[in-house]
């Protein structure tokens, strides 16, 4: 049984095939039709989620095997009876033959893997971590720019409550030459976890106050939304103003190369002017939609030789 649990168990081979699987299942889609029939996969969110739910259902479906779905399960479920995660998990692994999971606490997924006899999949788990966020992310990047090596990558936006940037320079780090550039409003920016992480690794890591001191010739700018569901106060107002100072709009992309991407994981508040929808170098609805191939190829993998 494989567990996705954290991006940092990820090894660069396993990421490798990851990619190479989900290539594969772009090209010929009809050759995985039938890979999981007769399976049936359980998504349980204890959060909201449109993109990382309905792309993993979708994955389900061209993959020919079921879902059983939760989609509201803070509300819905047994959890608002006080049944514990362990509990939920023990059940649903005699129903299910993997199970996706989204929940608010950092050590949800680890929690879960603990306890289940079938493959957790984690889809979200606190701020902690988003690895198959991550992988269909490494996708997207690898498919314009070919290679993953000496990535200079941007991240902006919430890095302090966000699980995506995070769990992306994890998993980036897996290739030499990572420089990393963060930008964000005060009190949100990487924390010492990913501060620590990449000092251990070597990664170099440069903090901007503005897009004037991001170097023009950066690879991939990852912008992310403000998480204010997990902030406890913020003041009215004060989110916008703050927020405003990182908007990618029209002009700040006139500074940046032509090979400059912008990603980003959705959902957009208004950290992205939707005028820049229409530069070709704006690439995360295209992210958006490798989240179905990615996750058919991480669903394929975890389900191996069963
Ligand atoms: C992200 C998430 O849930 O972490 N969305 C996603 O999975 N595509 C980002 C977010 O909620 O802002």
């Amino acid at each position: 049984m494989k567990h996705l649990i954290t991006t940092e168990q990820i090894t660069r081979a396993e990421l490798e095939e990851l990619l190479q699987l989900t290539d594969d299942i772009v090209k010929n889609p009809k050759k995985y039709a039938d890979s999981l029939r007769g399976k049936v996969i359980a998504t349980i969110f204890y959060e909201p989620s449109t993109r990382t739910r309905l792309s993993f259902e979708s994955a389900i479906a061209r993959l020919g095997a079921q879902v059983i779905s939760t989609e509201n399960a803070r509300e819905s479920a047994s959890a608002t009876k006080g049944e514990s995660i362990e509990d939920t998990v023990r059940v649903l692994s005699g129903y299910a033959d993997a199970i996706v999971m989204r929940h608010g606490d950092n050590d949800s997924a680890i929690v879960a893997g603990r306890v289940s006899s079938v493959p957790i999949i984690n889809a979200g788990s606190g701020s902690f971590a988003h690895p198959t966020q991550a992988l269909l992310d490494a996708y997207t990047i690898k498919r314009q720019r070919g290679s993953l090596e000496n990535l200079k990558l941007v991240v902006a936006g919430d890095l302090k409550f966000g699980r995506t940037a995070n769990s992306l320079i994890k998993l980036m780090s897996l290739y030499r030459g990572m420089q990393v550039y963060s930008l964000s409003k005060v009190g949100m920016g990487l924390t010492d976890d990913v501060l620590d992480f990449m000092r251990k690794k070597g990664i170099r890591h440069t903090v901007c106050l503005d897009w004037n001191e991001v170097p023009s010739d950066v690879d991939v700018i990852y912008q992310t939304r403000i998480q204010k569901e997990r902030h406890e106060v913020i003041a009215v107002g004060a989110e916008k103003k703050d927020a405003g100072l990182m908007v990618i709009t029209k002009k700040v992309m006139q500074r940046f190369s032509k090979n400059t991407y912008i990603m980003h994981p959705l959902p957009r508040v208004d950290e992205i002017a939707t005028e820049v929808d229409d530069d070709p170098r704006a690439i995360y609805f295209e992210q958006a939609h490798n989240g179905v191939p990615m996750r058919m190829a991480i669903l394929i993998k975890a389900l191996e030789g069963k």
